[in-house]
């Protein structure tokens, strides 16, 4: 269980003011000058000895990926955030962005030192208008306190900090998608490798981190790398915002310990799942690109990237979706299909056929108006779309499926009996 003490974001809820006073107050700018001084490669070595893995979705160790960024270059390398957060059921960058939107200003002047960038974009979700504005301002109050610019903090290194908004497309969440997006081009995502960190924006060498990834990066440089280390569990490190929302009482986003018990996680902060913990049917641990967990998984498993993986599921966004035995599985995840058909960029031809494939069979088999071999086929399909995609929206698009039929195939077989039975009596 996390103490307060060990609580990164103290303002998450907004009980105090997001500007520049307030945030100084809670400890944000706070000897910033004094770890510039100590280095790039001090700075890389704390965060990769503090664990912390990528908040986005992937889990990437976070310091490795710095270390991607050539250490002499010809010409500018860029930090590029990423705050286009569009996952559904997924609201903890939002929060940090309205609250706490210091800590991630200041974290990108940290991340551009520590990588030699000279300037830093944070892409920042259209629909997020009141956050843009918020963080727009305290990138002002950081500039006119002389934080950023020419002589960041008086440390004497120039960094330059730009806020940038989308126009709505998920598939702009995509780092290389977000990289042609920003570059002026349609959002459509790159084939990698080249990754980023060789050809990036503008060409030149990028690294592209999550808004929480960025936002407790000052703190783990205050507070050291051990502390962080020591918190949640081996290789899945530190505290982690978790946004819980669906058929719980009280839905919430929460700053808890990496590899708490998912029971614990609703029990404590959501006043438990609506009628009581029997009550559950499934839980989709990590926004809707995860395979969802049925109710005899959620009983003991932790929330941290090792833990869910090895259940068949994986942490992702940590955007905790939860579903009771009222819910209509199959048109649940039907829908989700439909919205990674609408989002789809259309660029290779297994998701932008197989996901429209994908939503018109799910939407028969929660109707029931399929065969039963048609499941099998259903699969086979996702199996197709899966790893043969230019980015991860395809497999995005697999994955909740593929949990469906593994975990629910008596529902949907139910279904196409029960329609069956109806047509013949009908006919
Ligand atoms: P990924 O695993 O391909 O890459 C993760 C990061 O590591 C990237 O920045 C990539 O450039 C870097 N990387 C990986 N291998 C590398 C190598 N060999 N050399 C250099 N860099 C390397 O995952 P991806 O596609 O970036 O993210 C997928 C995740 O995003 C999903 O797990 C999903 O949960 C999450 N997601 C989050 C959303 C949000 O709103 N936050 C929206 C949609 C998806
Ligand atoms: Fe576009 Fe889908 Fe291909 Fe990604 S997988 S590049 S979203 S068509």
């Amino acid at each position: 269980m996390l103490h307060d003490k060990d609580r990164i974001f103290k303002n998450l809820y907004g009980e105090q003011s997001w500007g520049l006073e307030a945030a100084r107050q809670r400890g944000d700018w706070d000897g910033t000058a004094e770890l510039v001084a100590k280095g790039r490669e001090w700075l890389v070595q704390q965060v990769k000895d503090s664990g912390l893995r990528g908040r986005g979705g992937a889990g990437f160790p976070t310091g490795l990926k710095w270390s991607f960024m050539p250490k002499q270059s010809d010409g500018p390398v860029y930090l590029v955030v990423n705050a286009d957060e569009s996952e559904p059921g997924t609201c903890k960058d939002r929060e940090i962005m309205r609250n706490e939107p210091h800590k991630l200003v200041e974290g990108c002047l940290l991340a551009g030192v520590a990588m030699g960038c000279s300037a830093g974009y944070i892409y920042i979700r259209g629909e997020f208008v009141r956050e843009a504005e918020v963080l727009e301002a305290a990138v002002r109050e950081a500039y006119e306190a002389g934080l950023l610019g020419k002589n960041a903090c008086g440390s004497g290194y120039g960094f330059e900090l730009y806020v940038h908004r989308g126009a709505g497309a998920y598939i702009c969440g995509e780092e290389t998608g977000l990289i042609e997006s920003l570059e002026g081009k349609k959002g459509q995502p790159r084939l990698k490798p080249p990754f980023p960190a060789m050809v990036g924006l503008y060409g030149r060498p990028t690294t592209v981190n999550n808004v929480e990834s960025i936002a407790v990066v000052p703190t783990i440089l205050r507070r050291g790398a051990a502390w962080f280390a020591g918190l949640g569990r081996e290789k899945n490190t530190g505290t982690k915002i978790f946004c819980i929302s669906g058929h719980v009482n009280q839905p919430c986003t929460v700053e808890e310990e990496m590899g708490i018990p998912l029971k614990e996680l609703i029990e404590k902060h959501c006043g438990g799942v609506r009628g009581g913990w029997n009550n559950l049917l499934a839980v989709i641990p990590g926004g809707s690109s995860v395979p969802l967990m049925p109710k005899s998984v959620c009983d003991t498993v932790r929330m941290d990237f090792d833990s869910l993986r090895e259940a068949g599921s994986g942490l992702g966004t940590a955007g905790v979706i939860v579903m009771d035995k009222s819910t209509d599985i199959v048109k649940a995840i039907a829908r989700l299909s439909k919205f990674y058909m609408h989002e789809s960029c259309g660029q290779c031809t297994p998701c932008r056929e197989g996901t429209g494939w994908l939503w018109r069979m799910m939407e028969r088999m929660a109707q029931g108006r399929a065969r039963i071999e048609e499941i099998d086929l259903l699969f086979d399909v996702t199996k197709e779309i899966e790893g043969h995609t230019i980015c991860a929206l395809g497999d995005a698009a697999a994955w909740p499926v593929q949990g469906l039929i593994r975990h629910f195939r008596p529902e949907i077989e139910r279904r196409i009996v029960e329609y069956t039975k109806n047509a013949r009596a009908a006919a």
